[in-house]
């Protein structure tokens, strides 16, 4: 007896391969449109939304078409006296903001213009007792939190100044039996989550307290028939997923545990072909959050007409420079 699983047909009319100048067409159109309805909702998560336009810029090798002084100048403008950055000016500090616009700057070669040792005191004071990340001062603690630590006092060239060893064991224990991670002990495997946490070890130079070979298993199993990725059992697979468990099998040393062939049909097809930009799955509405993630997964199969991407930070090797970490 076989079970149905959840997930989406492709249909023959879908696209088959990358549209790669039509999806910086429709970042460029949507980072134009600033009095646009979309622009405008998204004030909360704006600076993490500028990371994904400017990264998807240039991973397509089309930075050059963006206002990067403009850019530069609003992310600047976003950064608090606690030494954090909010989503947006005028709104608190928090470190996925923080992270993201780290990220951005780098992605501008303009990181120089950034305080890093404030940056770095205002992650720090986040890290709790048991080595595990508030967000905010909310106090919410989550493994994503500690990706977007351990990430932003690396790029900043300063990852010693938080307690590494208390932040790796705080990982093991959201270590499941199955092979994933959860957001905090006890909670269930998430492939957003085994994204952060196989990252953070990574950083930390500590993959080797984990079995690859289980994680890389439990990552295995999100592919579906279609050939994408979800992120738990029984979901419906999504582009950005491809992103989550694709970038942790890089960083595992195991992206041959999918079918790369399928996988790719499924992205191709999650691309809009009129307005261009990728949607979650095919026929959604196609987003800048979808369309990075969906270039970063194509760009870590290997794609000459995309700049190559890193799997622990997503953003080109190129602008990492020596920022990159040897794993191997
Ligand atoms: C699912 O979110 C995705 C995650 C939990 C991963 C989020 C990852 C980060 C914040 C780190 C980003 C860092 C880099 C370097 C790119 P969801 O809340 O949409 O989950 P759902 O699909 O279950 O709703
Ligand atoms: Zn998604």
């Amino acid at each position: 007896f076989e079970f149905a699983r959840k997930d989406v047909n492709l249909q023959e009319k879908l696209p088959t391969k990358l549209l790669r100048d039509l999806h910086s067409n429709f970042i460029l159109q949507y980072e134009r449109d600033k009095n646009g309805y979309h622009y405008i909702m998204a004030e909360h998560l704006r600076v993490s939304g500028i990371y994904w336009c400017a990264n998807a810029m240039d991973l397509t090798k089309q930075l050059s078409q963006m206002s990067a002084d403009e850019i530069v100048q609003y992310v600047l403008s976003c950064r608090n006296s606690d030494g954090g950055y909010g989503p947006a000016p005028g709104h608190d500090s928090h470190l996925l903001h923080t992270l993201c616009a780290v990220q951005t700057l780098i992605i501008f070669d303009s990181l120089q213009k950034a305080d890093s040792n404030s940056i770095c005191d205002y992650v720090k004071k986040l890290q709790n007792e048991d080595g595990s990340f508030c967000g905010d001062l909310s106090g919410e603690v989550d493994t994503r939190f500690t990706l977007c630590s351990l990430a932003t006092c690396h790029l900043l060239g300063n990852l010693s100044t938080l307690n590494i060893d208390t932040a790796v064991n705080f990982l093991l224990r959201c270590y499941n039996s199955d092979g994933g991670f959860g957001t905090r002990p006890g909670s269930e495997s998430h492939a957003g989550q085994v994204y952060c946490c196989v990252g953070a070890l990574a950083i930390a130079g500590r993959l080797d307290s984990i079995s690859r070979d289980r994680t890389a298993e439990w990552l295995a199993f999100r592919q579906c028939d279609s050939g994408g990725l979800n992120g738990r059992p029984e979901k419906l697979p999504d582009v950005c997923y491809s992103w989550w468990v694709l970038a942790s099998l890089a960083i595992l040393g195991r992206l041959d545990f999918i079918d790369q062939s399928a996988m790719k049909k499924f992205i191709y097809a999650c691309q809009d072909d009129e307005t261009g930009g990728f949607a979650d799955r095919p026929g959604d509405c196609a987003d800048p959050f979808h369309t990075v993630f969906g270039i970063a997964a194509l760009s870590l199969f290997g794609d000459d007409s995309l700049e190559q991407v890193d799997p622990i930070f997503c953003m080109s090797k190129k602008c990492l420079g020596s920022k990159q970490i040897e794993m191997f």
